[in-house]
């Protein structure tokens, strides 16, 4: 099994990821434009597109590949999405060669038909594929269809159970920026500090971090909702996790 990822010097800083299974298998989550995912399959044939949900810097590089490929197109049966032919619900498998196996996990929050895609070795959680839900040190916004309550819901009940040990693969490249945002919010926190000093020093266009959850749990402040640093700072001392998570969503909508 092997996982390649893809960055797009787009605005949006877009991942695209290609899982190329030990049967041959090949998925693509979230191709932003087809040209590089060709590029890496080198002539080899795609099986499918998965995209995490229907926004369209998650799917602008379905059509060319589709016609190239006449590839499926899986996605979550809400999601509007150009030539979907598979929808696939919480916990339905994608795709297992014996070994490896890859599910889906149904996370609305970011939009209503948003999934996560969660890679399994034998049964055991491996990697996550969290589009817009979840990104190195922070989480989606809510703007465009999505809901901030239902997303607090998902971190809780879908990422506070995940293994330490298990990688993160995002949709976007936002960590030095959701970084200054944990430091500021939690001033105490001196992993966020020390892992944003390192990322100031790197070209963020050429170096990726795949982080494990353990890191996230460490760096990203919206799984640190009872944060006595976080919570002096936002002045919410006698406030639920819920209404942490909610005061926090709207604090990013504006940094
Ligand atoms: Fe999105």
């Amino acid at each position: 099994m092997k996982i390649t990822q893809i960055f797009y010097k787009n605005t949006l800083r877009n991942f695209c990821y290609l899982i190329n299974f030990n049967d041959g298998a090949l998925y693509c989550i979230d191709p932003f434009r087809s040209t590089e995912v060709q590029e890496h399959l080198n002539n080899k044939k795609l099986t499918a597109i998965i995209n995490t949900h229907d926004h369209c810097d998650h799917f602008s590089g379905n059509a060319d590949l589709y016609e190239h490929f006449h590839c499926l197109v899986i996605a979550h049966p809400k999601a509007d999405i150009p030539h979907k032919s598979v929808n696939i619900g919480h916990r339905e498998v994608i795709h297992s060669d014996g070994h490896w196996s890859l599910i889906a996990l149904y996370t609305p929050g970011h939009t209503m038909s948003h999934i996560c895609l969660l890679l399994l070795k034998e049964e055991i959680p491996y990697a996550l594929f969290t589009g817009d839900c979840f990104f190195n040190a922070g989480v989606g916004n809510c703007h465009n269809g999505g809901n901030p309550e239902v997303l607090f819901q998902t971190i809780v009940e879908s990422f506070e159970n995940l293994p330490d040990e298990l990688l993160i693969y995002p949709g976007h490249e936002y960590l030095k920026r959701n970084l200054e945002f944990t430091k500021y919010y939690e001033p105490e926190n001196s992993d966020a500090e020390l892992f944003l000093q390192k990322v100031k020093e790197l070209n963020l266009d050429e170096v990726f971090f795949i982080n494990t959850m353990k890191t996230e749990r460490l760096i990203n402040t919206f799984l640190r909702l009872d944060s006595p640093s976080l919570k002096k700072t936002i002045q919410a001392s006698e406030a639920t996790t819920k209404e942490v998570f909610l005061k926090l969503r709207e604090l990013r909508n504006k940094w």
